[in-house]
């Protein structure tokens, strides 16, 4: 029994002899803590840092557990901790997430109940059993979805011949997102406008960005879209510039289709029969006035005869 606990100290000795060694080991026994290196957390639900004894001792009884999180300045006090039984340092919103976890359990996983933006950032998980101890490193990248993009325009109405400028903003996203601008055709225009990202007293940010439109420009359709921190697209707004005023006006009269259904064929009937009164006008007058020339055609007749007869006779000579 004494040999094998010389045996074993011994062979810690040399492990902590290596690990030393090694330098960034922080491994100090025979478990094995593992934690995922990365995880994702929604903004205002459950967050889970997933740490676990892999593979589980049943010899194992787990001693301590301490979960920090690290900050510029060095790591805070501890999160949640587990001591010989007890829970000593438990702040709100922190828990194992293993419901009623036990130090049987080797799940030591860490739940924050209502994730903000300050929750980002790199944990320290720490386990003694009574085989070690072992301190692994995790983080948590919180995330929060834009609000779909408002469009609000300056002046209210835009027409392609007056111009003027489009506001786009979208807020409660984390983390800093981008806002950017198409045409219709889904050509980029972000280069003719500004944005300004501004972080609110929660941490989310508030993205706006304004675009300056030409006067006589012909894009018909402005669509703002809001990308998040890795470049995907999560929501977009569009903003349709009012037809020419020529077209409105075009518009407007269609609106008022009982009047011109009315007014169409009344139009068309009062010209024909306007036509009809003119032609008969006119057919008239040609009649009255080939009446009156019955004559004169005998005389020109004449006249013509006349003068073919000295055609004739200019022939003849
Ligand atoms: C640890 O426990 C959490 C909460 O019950 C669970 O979601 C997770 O999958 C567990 N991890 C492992 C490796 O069992
Ligand atoms: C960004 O948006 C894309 C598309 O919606 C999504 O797949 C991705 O997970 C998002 N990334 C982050 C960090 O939110």
């Amino acid at each position: 029994m004494r040999e094998m606990n010389m045996a074993s100290m011994g062979i810690l000795l040399i492990f902590t002899v290596i690990s030393i060694g090694v330098g960034n080991a922080k491994t100090d026994g025979f478990i094995s803590l593992k934690c995922k290196a990365e995880m994702l957390g929604q903004y205002g639900q459950q967050s889970l840092l997933e740490c676990v004894i892999d593979p589980p001792d049943e010899n194992t009884d787990i001693r301590v557990v301490t979960w920090k999180k690290a900050s510029t300045r060095g790591f805070l006090p501890a999160l949640l901790v587990f001591h010989d039984g007890e829970f000593p340092g438990e702040q709100p919103g922190y828990s194992f997430a293993e419901p009623a976890w036990n130090n049987r359990n080797m799940n030591v996983s860490l739940l924050i109940s209502n994730t903000a933006v300050e929750h980002d950032g790199l944990y320290e998980c720490m386990v003694t059993t009574t085989s070690g101890i072992q301190t692994q490193t995790t983080s948590l990248k919180v995330t929060a979805k834009y609000s779909k993009p408002a469009i609000l325009s300056n002046p209210e109405a835009i027409t392609l011949d007056t111009g003027g400028t489009l506001t786009c903003e979208s807020d409660r996203g984390y983390p800093e997102g981008k806002l950017r601008w198409f045409d219709e055709l889904d050509r980029e225009l972000t280069k003719d406008s500004q944005m300004e990202a501004k972080a609110t007293k929660s941490g989310l940010f508030q993205l706006s960005s304004k675009l300056v439109l030409e006067q006589g420009s012909n894009v018909s359709d402005y669509t703002c879209g809001v990308f998040n921190a890795s470049g995907g697209k999560e929501q977009e707004a569009t903003f349709k510039v009012l037809n020419t005023p020529k077209s409105a006006e075009t518009a407007f009269r269609k609106e008022l289709d009982p009047a011109t259904k009315i007014a169409a064929p009344v139009v068309v009937i009062g010209s024909l029969i306007a036509g009809l009164l003119l032609a008969l006008l006119v057919y008239r007058r040609r009649s009255q006035q080939a009446r009156r020339h019955s004559t004169t055609p005998l005389m020109g007749e004449h006249h013509k005869i006349g003068t073919s007869d000295g055609e004739e006779g200019d022939e003849k000579c």
